[in-house]
C-alpha cells in the first residue's frame, strides 16, 4: 500500500472523516493543515492570530503562514514512514513547494455534486476537546449536542455558516481545482466517487491506493 499520500477535494467531501480511518489502518500521521492551523488559533498563537480572519472568512491563510506550520510537523519522526495530507497543497504554488521536499506516491481526488457538500457542511459539529466531527444527519452523537468520547459540548465551525461556506466553494473553484490537472500530468492523480456512506468511500479509496 501506498504511504505518502494527498487527499485533494472541495470542502465538506469527506477527506476528515476519510483520513482519520486510513492513517489509523496504515499507522501513519493524519496531517491537516486546517486541524493544524485550528490548534493554533485556539491556542491564541502569534500564527493562529494571523490565521483567524482568513479562516473565518473562508478565505485561505496566506501560503507563508501554512508553510511554516506543515513543514514543521513534516518534518516530525512520526512522518517518516508516510502520512496522509489532507487540505494541502491549496494552491499550485504550495504544492511546487511540497514537490521540492518530498515524493508523493499517490493524490486520492475525492468527488461529489455541489448539493451534498453544501449538506454535509450544513449539518457538521465538532468537538472542540478531541476534534472528532459528526453530522447532524448522517453521523448524530449518542447524546444530541455531546462529544461521545468526553461529553464535551458540540460546536458549529464558524467557516460552516452558509456565506463562508460559499467563499470556500469558490475558492476552492479558482484555486485548488487547477492542482487536478498538475497531478494528473505526474500520473499521481487517482478520482474516486464520494458519494455513499464513509464505509463505502474507504472501500474506493483502498482499491484506489492498491
Ligand atoms: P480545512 O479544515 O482543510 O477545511 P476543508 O478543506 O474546507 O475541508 P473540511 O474540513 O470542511 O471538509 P472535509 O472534506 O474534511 O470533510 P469532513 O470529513 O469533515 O480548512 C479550513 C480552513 O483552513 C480553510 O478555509 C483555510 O482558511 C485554512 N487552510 C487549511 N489548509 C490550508 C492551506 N493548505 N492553505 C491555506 N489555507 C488553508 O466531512 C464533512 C461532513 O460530512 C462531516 O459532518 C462528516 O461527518 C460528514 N461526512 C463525511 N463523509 C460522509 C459520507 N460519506 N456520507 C455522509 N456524510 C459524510
Amino acid at each position: 500500500m501506498m504511504r505518502h499520500i494527498v487527499f485533494l477535494g472541495p470542502p465538506g467531501v469527506g477527506k476528515g472523516t476519510q483520513s482519520a480511518t486510513l492513517a489509523k489502518e496504515l499507522g501513519i500521521p493524519h496531517l491537516s493543515t486546517g486541524d493544524l492551523l485550528r490548534s493554533a488559533v485556539a491556542a491564541r498563537t502569534p500564527l493562529g492570530l494571523e490565521a483567524q480572519g482568513h479562516m473565518d472568512d473562508g478565505r485561505l491563510v496566506p501560503d507563508e503562514l501554512v508553510l511554516r506550520i506543515l513543514t514543521e510537523r513534516l518534518a516530525g519522526p512520526d512522518a517518516r514512514a508516510g502520512f496522509i495530507l489532507d487540505g494541502f497543497p491549496r494552491n499550485l504554488g504550495q504544492a511546487q513547494k511540497l514537490d521540492a521536499i518530498t515524493t508523493l506516491d499517490a493524490v486520492v481526488s475525492f468527488e461529489l455534486p455541489a448539493n451534498l457538500l453544501v449538506e454535509r457542511l450544513s449539518g457538521r459539529r465538532v468537538c472542540p476537546t478531541c476534534q472528532t466531527v459528526y453530522n447532524l444527519t448522517t453521523r448524530p452523537p449518542k447524546v444530541p449536542g455531546r462529544c461521545d468520547r468526553d461529553g464535551t459540548e458540540l460546536i458549529q465551525r464558524p467557516d460552516d455558516r452558509p456565506e463562508a461556506i460559499a467563499t470556500r466553494l469558490a475558492v476552492y473553484a479558482e484555486q485548488t481545482a487547477p492542482l487536478l490537472g498538475h497531478y494528473r500530468r505526474a500520473g499521481l492523480l487517482r478520482a474516486i466517487d464520494a458519494t455513499g456512506n464513509p464505509d463505502e468511500v474507504a472501500a474506493r479509496v483502498r482499491g484506489a491506493l492498491r
